[in-house]
């Protein structure tokens, strides 16, 4: 049995879940009329409520004493100390200093890592700056009006999720646009639109020689050629956002387009960095440091937070809570903001390519599950399409609700509709609908049976945190993002587990190799299994 199941606080919790599970929530707020004030927490403009899930007041102690039992707090401190805690990769994880607002001087491998960070944020200015004002012009002198971020997984997420949740801060006059997908259509139906002597091309890529992201860059590169007037344009409508300086200079970007950053950034923690750029050009250099502020205030908070009063390490609890006790499979995001239709696509990737891991970090397997499958949609859409299973299905399923008490828009009647659902939607999964309230209901209608019945019964008791904040403004969604990337760390100390690598994406992309040169012609393959040589086969007849 592995450490973890076998220590104490593992086994008390054990105890605690025998003694809990069934607790009733809706009972629970009846009884303690301070169930709301003791299970909340005020973080700046953002209000969290974990008050609608199945604890009591011996739950967080029990949890926290496995938190301390995989010494968090020091393993939080390794972090934010750049120690190499990526340790496959022999990489630090230092995402935390590119939103570092203090004077702290961070140190990876005995170097002060702040003046390459403040560095590389001036340069990202005097480019916003230039292409704002115009002086950054295209070969026909024209000023950039679109922005392309040819990039994919942690290079296309972050800026695509945060450029779109600050839509109201956009700069006049600049568009974006984001292409990942190798699918051509991805790229062929955003080219379509765009005039080459007012676009901007970023390439963003980590190690620059991501397939899908090249080849994108490369038909972008050739669709701009067939239209400007030489080689040497490039230079006014290709940056490159990337660690690697060698394979930037062959793609054909000089090292003055190219905004660089650092392996111990991982990919899909980049958004800090200069992969960022997108988003500073999009909305504005100060609104991305905004968003820094905000994470580096999140940052402190899980820093110097009492843990039982520490957002990420409640929200990463209750996850083990559901996970390893409960036996939830997933854990949902429910924004109700428009503006955030690619939070839960972030945190996908952010979650699952962190603790999709089965193995610890001395490479035995694990006997406990680790990270959940994530998913979401904004409210209310999802209300119109899984949320059925939710209320009335056979699976547990966690879910985070997330809501401004300000929209930028003003239309009438949108807002209040909008918050009543958020409002309601956790409060009817907690109290669900009894057989006695479905009868009432039924009074003096036509004659209903069982059947009827039964289908209008909700069990209830389904669990739910929700975060209420002011207005998605730059600071407070840092503020957010940055909870959730705690959140996924701290489970990742519990479960023992390297959250900062991702081998299990090579696997796939290994044998896509293999299979590429195989279709470069019309030969029979017979060389996998049958079903794949049968698939082969027959996109080689029909193509
Ligand atoms: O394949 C997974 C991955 O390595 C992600 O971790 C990363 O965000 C993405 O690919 C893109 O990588 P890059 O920025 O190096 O092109």
């Amino acid at each position: 049995m592995s450490i973890l199941l076998n220590s104490s606080a593992w086994k008390k919790t054990q105890r605690h879940y025998n003694d809990i599970h069934n607790l009733s929530l809706s009972a629970e707020f009846k009884l303690d009329s301070q169930r709301f004030n003791k299970f909340s927490l005020q973080f700046d403009d953002i209000l969290y409520d974990f008050s609608k899930n199945i604890i009591n007041d011996k739950t967080l102690p029990c949890l926290i004493d496995i938190a301390k039992q995989a010494n968090l707090v020091e393993k939080r401190t390794a972090m934010f100390a750049g120690e190499m805690i990526n340790t496959t990769e022999r990489r630090a994880v230092l995402h935390t200093a590119l939103r570092n607002r203090g004077e702290t001087e961070i140190y990876f491998q005995k170097q002060n890592v702040m003046p390459a960070v403040l560095k590389m944020l001036a340069k990202m200015r005097e480019f916003c700056q230039q292409i704002h004002s115009g002086t950054w012009k295209g070969y026909s002198n024209k000023k950039i009006t679109d922005i392309v971020n040819i990039g994919i997984g942690g290079s296309d997420l972050g800026p695509k999720m945060v450029s779109t949740a600050l839509k109201p801060y956009a700069i006049a006059g600049l568009n974006i646009h984001f292409v990942s997908n190798i699918d051509q259509a991805n790229i062929v139906e955003t080219l379509a639109n765009l005039n080459p002597e007012t676009t901007l091309f970023i390439v963003a890529s980590k190690v620059f020689n991501t397939q899908e992201t090249m080849t994108n860059a490369n038909s972008a590169k050739r669709w701009f050629l067939q239209q400007a007037p030489d080689i040497a344009a490039i230079q006014q409508h290709f940056i490159a956002i990337s660690t690697h300086t060698e394979n930037v200079n062959n793609f054909g970007i000089s090292e003055a387009n190219m905004f660089e950053f650092w392996d111990w950034v991982g990919g899909r923690y980049s958004v800090w960095s200069a992969i960022g750029f997108s988003v500073a050009l999009y909305v504005g250099m100060d609104n991305f440091e905004e968003l820094l502020e905000g994470a580096y205030a999140a940052d402190q908070h899980f820093c110097t937070a009492p843990l039982e009063k520490n957002i990420p390490v409640i929200m990463a609890l209750l996850g083990i809570w559901y996970n390893n006790f409960f036996e939830a499979e997933s854990h949902v995001i429910l924004p109700y903001d428009h503006s955030l239709k690619f939070f839960a696509d972030y945190f996908q990737q952010a979650d699952m390519e962190s603790n999709g891991k089965s193995v610890d970090r001395k490479g035995n397997p694990v006997d406990y599950h680790t990270g959940p499958i994530i998913w979401g949609q904004p409210g209310t859409n999802g209300q119109h399409a899984f949320y059925q299973l939710m209320h009335q299905g056979t699976k547990l399923i966690p879910c985070d609700f997330l809501a401004p008490a300000q929209s930028h828009y003003d239309l009438p009647e949108h807002h209040d509709i909008l918050i009543s659902n958020f409002l309601s939607q956790p409060e009817a999964l907690m109290q669900g609908k009894t057989v006695e309230a479905v009868k009432q209901d039924l009074i003096g209608k036509d004659k209903y049976d069982n059947e009827l019945v039964a289908s209008k019964i909700f069990t209830g008791n389904k669990p739910s945190s929700s975060f209420l904040f002011k207005k998605l403004t730059p600071k407070t969604l840092g503020s957010i993002i940055a909870f959730y990337e705690h959140k996924i760390f701290t489970q990742g100390i519990i479960w023992d587990i390297n959250s900062f690598d991702q081998m299990g994406v090579e696997l796939g992309k290994v044998l896509a190799k293999v299979i590429l040169p195989e279709l470069k012609n019309d030969n029979i393959i017979n060389s996998h299994d049958s079903s794949t040589n049968a698939l082969i086969n027959k996109y080689k007849q029909l193509r």
